[in-house]
């Protein structure tokens, strides 16, 4: 299979050295890109700015929201599977100031536009392709990431607490619950996220019988 996965977060800038982002750290998409890859399926990673070391495949590097969309729509009608496991920025600054905001100055108002929502823009590219998500809760875990999945037309979301200290965000370890559109459920207790991988792999291989 040809799988499309995203990862880490976007960076929004506010003038040539700020930012806006977010504590993902790429790890659970890049270890679905390198458990894909080990398994024998063609990937391609498209990923926000992290540290850490890339899977051996093909990686396209991008840091806004808007470069990340650019990227998807480019790719996705050459994969059989997306996994939007990247976090991108909900939110970026309306304005972007071409100098560095002095600290002399007031304190700066920011307004705040959205980013595109990537999964609903490359929604009409869908066809016959599964299309996985993420969500990342603190709270109603389930009941959000329901939502998300009929929301965003997903097949499967891949819902995690991102609350808890042991899992989720920069660790490396996970406790998912992923959940499908035909409504059925499988909590994972914590393990590695390459763990995670496998069982979101598994889904995939294995609804991607029905759809091929
Ligand atoms: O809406 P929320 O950000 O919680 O949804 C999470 C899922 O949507 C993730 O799979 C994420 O990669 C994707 N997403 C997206 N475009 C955005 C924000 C999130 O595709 N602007």
């Amino acid at each position: 299979m040809k799988l499309l996965v995203t990862a880490g977060p976007t960076r929004e800038p506010l003038d040539p050295v700020r930012f806006l982002s977010n504590r993902s750290s790429g790890k659970m998409g890049y270890a679905v890109a390198a458990v894909a890859k080990a398994r024998g399926h063609e990937v391609i990673l498209i990923s926000g700015p992290v540290s850490i070391e890339p899977p051996d495949v093909q990686v396209i590097q991008v840091t806004t929201a808007e470069q990340m969309l650019e990227a998807v729509d480019k790719n996705v009608e050459w994969c059989d599977a997306l996994v939007m496991a990247a976090a991108v920025a909900d939110w970026r600054p309306a304005v972007i100031s071409n100098r560095k905001i002095k600290k002399a100055e007031a304190a700066p108002v920011i307004h705040l536009e959205q980013t595109p929502d990537i999964l609903k823009r490359v929604l009409s590219k869908k066809g016959k392709k599964l299309y996985v998500g993420f969500a990342a809760e603190t709270e109603n875990l389930e009941e959000e990431a329901t939502r998300k999945l009929h929301g965003k037309g997903l097949d499967l979301i891949v819902a995690n607490d991102v609350s808890a200290s042991d899992a989720g965000f920069e660790v490396d370890n996970n406790r998912a619950i992923l959940l499908d559109r035909s409504g059925a459920s499988e909590a994972l207790p914590l393990m590695p996220k390459k763990q995670v991988a496998a069982h979101i792999l598994d889904w995939i291989e294995e609804h991607a019988a029905f759809v091929m």
